[in-house]
C-alpha cells in the first residue's frame, strides 16, 4: 500500500459539502460494496420471464455464483440448486423427472424433492443410507405480472425469515406520493399493481454487475444518449447531465420495513439540468420537456419513473452471475385493465419501445458499461477513479448498499465462470459460445 491518499480530486462549488468527497474514509463506508463483487445474496432476483419457463419445463441459471434448476409442475414453478450433490453436474443440462414431485439427476439417478430439495431416492442405489440424510437448497419463488423471482438464499439462511418480494422491488406509488411528490407524471405503477403487466427482455452483459447498475441512475451518463433515434424523434429536451444543486438532492430511504434505496430528486430545484457546454459551443435543442426520475433499491433494481412514456416505468435490474457476467433486464411495466388496452400497449412496445428505447438508446448503455470494465476488473479501479459532484448518486449508493444488503456472496464455486481458463471455456469459445446466463443443454444425436 502506498501512503497516497486513495483519491485525489478537485474541489467543486455546487453547494454539496465535504461529507461528500470521496476520500479514504468515505470509501471505507463502502467496503462491502467493493467485496461484493459476486453480488448480494439473500435477495430476491428475475428469474426469468414466465413464457420462458412452460408447463414440465425444466431450465438451468446462474445467480450470484449459484446454479439454480427451475421446473414448472401444475403452473407451480420449484427451484432447486442445479449442481448434483452426488459429483457436482448440473440437473438441468439435461432434465429427467420421473413424476411430478421430483427431480433426477440424469448422470447416475440421485432424486431430489422439488419442494425441499431433500434426496428422495437414488435410482440405482434405492436402499443406499444417504437417502434421506441429505439434500440440494431449495429456493422460495414467486411469479407477478409475467416474471419469475427468485429468492437466492445462502444454503443456511432460515426460510422463514425470507422477506417478501416487496422489500426488494422499488418504492410504490401512490403510497410514496406524499413523500416522493410527482407534480409532472402520473402516479408510477408498479409490478406488483392489479393488472400490471410487464414486458421486456433479458441480455447478458460482459463486465461486473455494479459497474452496470451504477450507470442506470448516473445523472452524468445521459452524454451517451445525446444522439439516441428515440430523443430526436421525440424533439425531446435530454439534458447533456444534470448537476446536484443542494444537500439533500437523495433521499435515503431506510424503513424498518419495505425496500431500502435512495430516491434522485431530478427535475426539482435541488438538481440543475445542464442545457449548454459554451466552451465546446454545445447545446440542447429540442421542444419537449421529457420528465423522468430514477431510483434504485436493493438489490441493485433501477426505477426510471415517466420513461419511456406516460402511465408506464422502466425496471431494470443487473444480475449478477458471475464476477465478471451479469444478466440484464429492462422490464416496461404498465398497467393494462382491458384486452385491448393490453393488445395495444404490446403493438407499441414491439414496434417503438423495444426497437427504440430497450434497444436504441440502452444499447449505448451497455457499450458504456462494457468499456468500464477493465478499469475495474482486478479491483483497483474502486480506488483509482477520481469522482466528480454528479458521482454524489453512485458514491450514495454504495453506502446505502453497504449498509443493508443481506450478505455478499461469495466467489462461486464449481460453477460456469468461476474458473476463466478452463479447457471447456476455450471449446465453447472456440465454438462461438460466450459466458451465458441459461445451462446450455446437453443435445444427443
Ligand atoms: S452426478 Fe448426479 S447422480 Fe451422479
Ligand atoms: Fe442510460
Amino acid at each position: 500500500m502506498s501512503d497516497q491518499p486513495i483519491i485525489r480530486r478537485r474541489q467543486v462549488k455546487t453547494g454539496i459539502s465535504d461529507e461528500r468527497v470521496n476520500n479514504a474514509k468515505t470509501q471505507s463506508q463502502y467496503q462491502p460494496y467493493k467485496d461484493a463483487a459476486w453480488g448480494f445474496i439473500n435477495h430476491w432476483y428475475p428469474a426469468l420471464f414466465s413464457e420462458e419457463l412452460k408447463e414440465d419445463e425444466v431450465e438451468g441459471i446462474q445467480i450470484c455464483g449459484i446454479p439454480i434448476a427451475l421446473r414448472r409442475v401444475d403452473g407451480k414453478i420449484y427451484a432447486l440448486k442445479d449442481q448434483c450433490l452426488h459429483r457436482g453436474v448440473r440437473l438441468s443440462e439435461k432434465p429427467m423427472c420421473f413424476n411430478k414431485k421430483t427431480i433426477s439427476c440424469w448422470y447416475h439417478g440421485f432424486t431430489f424433492d422439488l419442494e425441499d430439495g431433500n434426496l428422495s431416492t437414488i435410482v440405482a442405489n434405492p436402499d443406499d443410507k444417504l437417502i434421506g440424510t441429505t439434500g440440494i437448497t431449495s429456493y422460495p419463488v414467486q411469479e407477478v405480472a409475467g416474471m419469475i423471482f427468485v429468492f437466492v438464499r445462502e444454503d443456511d439462511f432460515p426460510l422463514d425469515e425470507v422477506p417478501p418480494l416487496a422489500d426488494d422491488l422499488p418504492f410504490r406509488f401512490p403510497e410514496n406520493s406524499e413523500r416522493f411528490p410527482h407534480p409532472l407524471w402520473p402516479a408510477s405503477p408498479s409490478l406488483l399493481d392489479e393488472n400490471a403487466i410487464a414486458l421486456g427482455m433479458h441480455r447478458t452483459g460482459y463486465g461486473n454487475w455494479r459497474i452496470a447498475c451504477e450507470n442506470g441512475f448516473d445523472n452524468a451518463h445521459i452524454l451517451v444518449h445525446k444522439d439516441n433515434s428515440i430523443v430526436h424523434v421525440n424533439e425531446w429536451v435530454l439534458p447533456l447531465g444534470i448537476l446536484p444543486a443542494s444537500d439533500d438532492c437523495i433521499t435515503v430511504v431506510e424503513d424498518e420495513k419495505g425496500p431500502k434505496g435512495m430516491m434522485q430528486w431530478l427535475f426539482t430545484d435541488k438538481w440543475q439540468p445542464v442545457l449548454e457546454n459554451e466552451e465546446l459551443g454545445l447545446k440542447v435543442d429540442g421542444v419537449n420537456g421529457r420528465f423522468y426520475r430514477t431510483s434504485v433499491v436493493l438489490p441493485g433494481v433501477l426505477m426510471v419513473e415517466n420513461w419511456p412514456g406516460e402511465h408506464m416505468v422502466q425496471y431494470e435490474w443487473y444480475v449478477p452471475v458471475t464476477d465478471d457476467v451479469h444478466e440484464y433486464w429492462e422490464v416496461i411495466v404498465r398497467v393494462c385493465n382491458t384486452p385491448e388496452e393490453l393488445e395495444k400497449h404490446k403493438y407499441r412496445f414491439d414496434r417503438v419501445y423495444k426497437p427504440l428505447a430497450l434497444h436504441g438508446f440502452n444499447d449505448c448503455d451497455i457499450y458504456a458499461r462494457e468499456a468500464m470494465q477493465n478499469f475495474y476488473a482486478d479491483g483497483s479501479g474502486w480506488d483509482d477513479e477520481q469522482l466528480v459532484a454528479t458521482d454524489i448518486s453512485p458514491i450514495t449508493w454504495r453506502k446505502l448498499s453497504s449498509r443493508w444488503n443481506r450478505g455478499i456472496a461469495k466467489p462461486g464455486r464449481g460453477v460456469d465462470g468461476a474458473v476463466k481458463d478452463t479447457s471447456l471455456r476455450f471449446k465453447r469459445t472456440a465454438d462461438g459460445i460466450g459466458p451465458q446466463y441459461k445451462v446450455i443443454k446437453i443435445v444427443e444425436e
